[in-house]
């Protein structure tokens, strides 16, 4: 399937009477491969960009782009089509375009120029500067968030992390007066914690798409990830909610308590080389 919009990569493809209320340029500190994930990434919507986006659920999705509801009684909608170099959003109510937002992406080494136009339907002249106004501010915070959100995946994705199996963290008393703590093994990076008077350790990067977990607030055992609100079971590492989600955190390794320090070890690896 794709789009319910026809000609939807062609300009005003409804003939409506559009103005052009502002534009945007903006040079986001994320490469041009990290800017179409995002753009194609719907899913980041409700949860990342939680104060803007009221109401999101799916309609559709593939490489054409997407179609979300933008609220719970199906009647107006959201539909983003992508276009080579640009993509284009526009804006329906009970069928009705009201808005088409054009973004034309031109990568420039580790980074990615956009540049925005806002067409909407029934602008007085006397508001238009003021409609823009409101767009300029909603997409300079939307690129905000984005943009932070692109660089972090990036650093995950780039980084290199520790890959040693077994870790001393020392004496079990003075441990348990420092944390929380972050360590890294078996490339995996995690945060361990004291979770009714028992240690625990669960993954800091999300096996979603890279999001950080660090800083999320566990709530019954759980920990939620911030960027699409994935919501993993810290015991199990299984994903709770989306519930078809076949995303698992990683494997921690064991917490052992030897001679009064406490040892976080892979015990597989251990026992092949013990
Ligand atoms: S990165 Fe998508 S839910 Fe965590
Ligand atoms: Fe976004």
């Amino acid at each position: 399937m794709t789009a319910l919009q026809e000609n939807s990569t062609a300009f005003n493809p409804n003939n409506l009477e559009l103005t052009l209320i502002a534009s945007y340029d903006r040079l986001i500190r994320a490469n041009i491969t990290r800017v179409w994930e995002n753009v194609l990434d719907w899913e980041h919507l409700p949860q990342l960009h939680g104060t803007s986006f009221g109401y999101v659920s799916l309609d559709e999705a593939g490489d054409w782009g997407w179609r979300t509801w933008s609220n719970p009684g199906r009647t107006a909608h959201i539909e983003l089509c992508v276009d080579k170099t640009q993509y284009v959003a526009r804006s329906y109510d009970a069928n009705k375009q009201t808005s088409e937002i054009w973004t034309y992406l031109t990568p420039e080494d580790e980074q990615t120029g956009i540049h925005v136009e806002f067409h909407a339907t029934n602008i007085k002249p006397e508001a238009k500067d003021k409609v823009g106004k409101i767009y300029l501010r909603l997409y300079e915070q939307l690129w905000d968030e984005d943009e932070a959100m692109m660089m972090a995946r990036q650093l995950r994705l780039t980084e290199s992390r520790n890959k040693d199996t077994e870790l001393n963290l020392g004496s079990s008393e003075q441990l348990r007066s420092r944390l929380p703590i972050t360590v890294q093994l078996k490339n995996s990076e995690f945060r361990l914690i004291e979770l009714n008077g028992k240690l625990v350790l669960y993954s800091t990067i999300c096996p979603h798409r890279l999001g950080p977990l660090i800083d999320a607030d566990i709530c019954d055992n759980s920990v939620t990830c911030p960027w699409h609100g994935y919501c993993f079971d810290i015991n199990t590492g299984k994903c709770l909610s989306p519930a078809e989600s076949s995303c698992k955190l990683p494997e921690p390794p064991t917490i052992l308590e030897e001679s009064g320090n406490i040892i976080l070890r892979y015990q597989e690896f251990f026992n092949a080389t013990s």
